[in-house]
């Protein structure tokens, strides 16, 4: 148990009674100057908890648990072994093993690449526990490598230094692993998010199941191949584009590495390949839509909703009567249902006919707490065309 305590508001408190870990500067009473770890009391003095503390940020606490324990190596490695035990049976050697809030321990984040983990420590509260966090997942999973890709711009806001380093063993620059019957290659230090979208697993196993064997497949926004290379396994030819250069070199070492010579690379701007495939009259019976979020902010969603539709009123214009589109939105501040509104308005303007076969979200080792909207980011459908 540790002795530092801070104490919070009956606002804070009800908060945290209905589910929610943050607390934020406005509801916070009084709390230990530096960053680390303390007891959360409320106003009468009575313990609510444990909880990370971050002096210089809006959110000042993050709930760990209920209880007073001793938060120390062997306490998070038994969070640890939960969330393992949670992710039992996933068709990969690639997922995440801590979803932050999602799992229960904010602001950490926790990718396993096969004997590699990478991982994100994303407040000043738990910076401090850094050591026992590296020791209990070393004790847990006998990693070859642990690598910090601590250059999230949100550690600013903690104070915090940007920093990609490797904290224990050897962690290579390109790493190989499977997602169910696909091989492909990651760089951990230097690709997007932890090195992969692995959020987007499941609805790419679905992808490659539902694909029409010896049909045409476009991969819009395709970063390493990810969905392209589950298409291509039943595909006659798969027309995959991305604007980065970098993660397009990768794709074609994963087509390699997978023996698919049927896609076809494509370096561009996806609004204007997609202008230009109409103005073509081409036509697809698998289409991917996975762009990077439009929306970075609340205020900045009614400008994202207009590239949300432009660009999927065009996909949905080169389906193939029966076609499929999959289509998906990682940003946080979009909602569910606003999503869903924007695809049926731009099926309206399409001219398609198109029918919903399925909700899609992030997988199962990326949790969505429903008492934390912001565990649950990821959002799709899978549409058909009946015309
Ligand atoms: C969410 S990621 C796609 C993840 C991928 N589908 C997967 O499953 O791994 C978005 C991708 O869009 C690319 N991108 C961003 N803006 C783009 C644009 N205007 N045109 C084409 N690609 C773009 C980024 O390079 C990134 O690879």
């Amino acid at each position: 148990m540790t002795t530092a305590a801070a104490r919070i508001s009956a606002r804070g408190a009800d908060r945290w009674a209905a589910g929610h870990p943050w607390i934020f500067r406005s509801d916070v009473l009084g709390h230990p100057d530096a960053p680390g770890i303390c007891r959360v009391l409320d106003r009468r003095g009575k313990c609510l908890g444990t909880a990370l503390v971050s002096p210089r940020s809006e959110i000042r606490l993050r709930f760990l648990t209920a209880g007073e324990p001793r938060i120390d190596r062997g306490w998070w490695r038994q969070r640890f072994a939960e969330c393992l035990a949670a992710r039992e049976g996933i068709d990969a050697n690639a997922w995440r093993l801590v979803h932050g809030e999602g799992d229960g321990l904010p602001s950490l984040v926790v990718d396993r690449y096969d004997r590699w983990l990478v991982v994100q420590l994303l407040s000043a509260g738990l910076e401090t526990a850094r050591a026992d966090v590296l020791d209990a997942l070393e004790d847990l999973l006998a990693p070859a490598g642990i690598l910090l890709r601590n250059d999230v711009p949100v550690r600013r806001h903690e104070g915090l230094p940007l920093e990609v380093v490797v904290a224990r063993g050897m962690v290579p620059d390109q790493l190989e692993v499977h997602e169910g019957p696909v091989r492909y290659l990651v760089a951990p230090r230097t690709g997007q998010k932890t090195g992969a979208f692995l959020d987007q697993r499941e609805n790419r196993l679905l992808a490659g199941a539902l694909m029409p064997s010896g049909g045409t497949a476009l991969d819009c926004f395709a970063y390493h191949g990810s969905f392209a290379l589950h298409l291509a396994g039943r595909a006659a030819q798969v027309v995959a584009l991305d604007s980065s250069a970098d993660a397009l070199a990768r794709a074609r070492d994963n087509a390699a590495l997978n023996r698919l010579g049927n896609i076809e690379w494509v370096e561009a701007d996806a609004f204007a390949q997609l202008r230009r495939y109409e103005r073509e009259r081409r036509r697809f019976q698998f289409i991917v839509v996975d762009p990077p979020a439009f929306a970075k902010n609340r205020s900045s969603v009614t400008q994202a909703l207009r590239g949300y539709k432009e660009i999927n009123l065009r996909a949905m214009r080169l389906l193939e009567p029966g076609g499929l589109l999959l289509t998906a939105s990682c940003s946080f501040h979009l909602d569910r249902a606003r999503f869903l509104a924007m695809l049926a308005d731009a099926a309206a303007d399409s001219g398609r006919r198109l029918t919903l076969l399925h909700l899609l979200g992030q997988g199962r080792d990326h949790p969505e707490l429903l008492t934390v909207p912001e565990t649950g980011y990821l959002k799709g459908a899978l549409l058909a065309c009946r015309q």
